[in-house]
């Protein structure tokens, strides 16, 4: 809480970096829980290149309408180099004090949340951030808006990549998301019940890797499907399929990459819900005073980071599960 309360009367807000299915879902939420109480809000398009840009409309409830199903974001998302310059945040710090933003919601990932951090400390702004991103890597919330939704569509492809290997008696590669985390791996992998998930935040050692293979063969399974982050240190599932594509010959070998496709589609309920929550608890909390936070949602009930923290380190994996995949694969 800073010492003098903030005194809000137009907010703006915008979201930035890779987009998340629920973004929209909580750019609705923030627009009518500030319409209700009269306060004036500004849309940024395309995140902070739109703020150094001067890309303002201003939103109103109905400017909302019908939007809380779709991907994407109406508001465009993108990754301005310029505003990583001081420069650039003074020419965005400008154009906030001429449309008289006193505050800005900003939905997003780890990204997002460092240019929010700057914009507060170099300008005095007051700035909130909603986390928002696929790969649900961001401490102080269980769960990023979208990453729900990208976990069930990796979900559903995984299936029925299952059916065609299981029909052939073929080993794929399947590649999700997750530059820097497995999230999306990990669950993912349980959840189809993959024969191996590989991930960033484990060693992958590529002998190992052949060897479960190989066992898994010898235990006549049909099928295998292997889950791989992109991010994992092996660089991902066609470099896999390199190495190891000599010691499966006999075996008819398969890469797919899921890509993009796990960034787009409908929100599920869980995300439209998470997102309506902390679009309209962002709002709240910038009225109550509360500055440079993040809002996020623990054990169901709402909780508030200093962005300053939630940007300080990823969030774990939940090593359990790690463990849980490991015993039912
Ligand atoms: O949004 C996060 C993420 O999906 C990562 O998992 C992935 O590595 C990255 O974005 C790809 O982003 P882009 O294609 O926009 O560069």
């Amino acid at each position: 809480m800073t010492d003098d309360i903030i005194k809000v009367k137009t907010i703006g807000v915008l979201t930035s970096g890779g987009d998340s299915p629920g973004m929209n879902a909580a750019i609705r939420a923030v627009v009518r829980a500030a319409s209700t109480v009269n306060l004036k809000v500004y849309g940024i398009k395309h995140g902070y290149y739109g703020l150094i840009h001067e890309e303002f409309t201003e939103l109103d409830t109905h400017s909302v309408s019908n939007i809380i199903q779709r991907g994407g974001t109406i508001l465009k998302s993108a990754r301005s180099e310029e505003f990583r310059t001081k420069e650039g945040r003074e020419k965005a710090a400008k154009n906030l004090k001429k449309y008289n933003i006193d505050a800005l919601v900003v939905i997003g990932g780890d990204g997002t949340f460092t240019g929010g951090n700057f914009l507060a400390k170099e300008h005095g702004f007051n700035v909130v951030g909603v986390p928002a991103t696929i790969d649900n890597d961001i401490i102080g919330t269980d769960e990023t808006i979208g990453y729900d939704s990208a976990l069930n569509t990796a979900l559903e492809a995984i299936d029925k990549i299952r059916d065609t290997a299981d029909a052939h008696e073929r080993m794929f590669l399947v590649e999700v998301m997750g530059r820097d985390t497995g999230f999306i791996a990990l669950e993912t992998s349980i959840a189809t019940g993959a024969e191996l998930a590989l991930l960033p935040e484990e060693l992958t050692h590529v002998e190992e890797v052949k060897r479960q293979l190989h066992d898994m063969l010898k235990a006549q399974r049909r099928s295998s499907l292997v889950v791989v982050a992109e991010g994992d240190e092996t660089g991902g599932a066609i470099k896999l399929a390199e190495k190891i594509k000599d010691d499966f010959s006999h075996y008819d070998m398969r890469v797919c990459i899921l890509g993009h496709i796990q960034r787009g589609g409908a929100p599920t309920a869980r995300d439209r819900v998470l997102a309506s929550r902390l679009g309209a608890a962002a709002v709240r909390v910038l009225l109550e005073g509360h500055s440079e936070v993040m809002v996020g949602v623990v054990n169901n009930a709402l909780k508030i980071t200093p962005l300053r923290v939630a940007i300080s380190k990823k969030k774990e994996l939940d090593h359990t599960l790690i463990e849980l995949a490991k015993l039912l694969r």
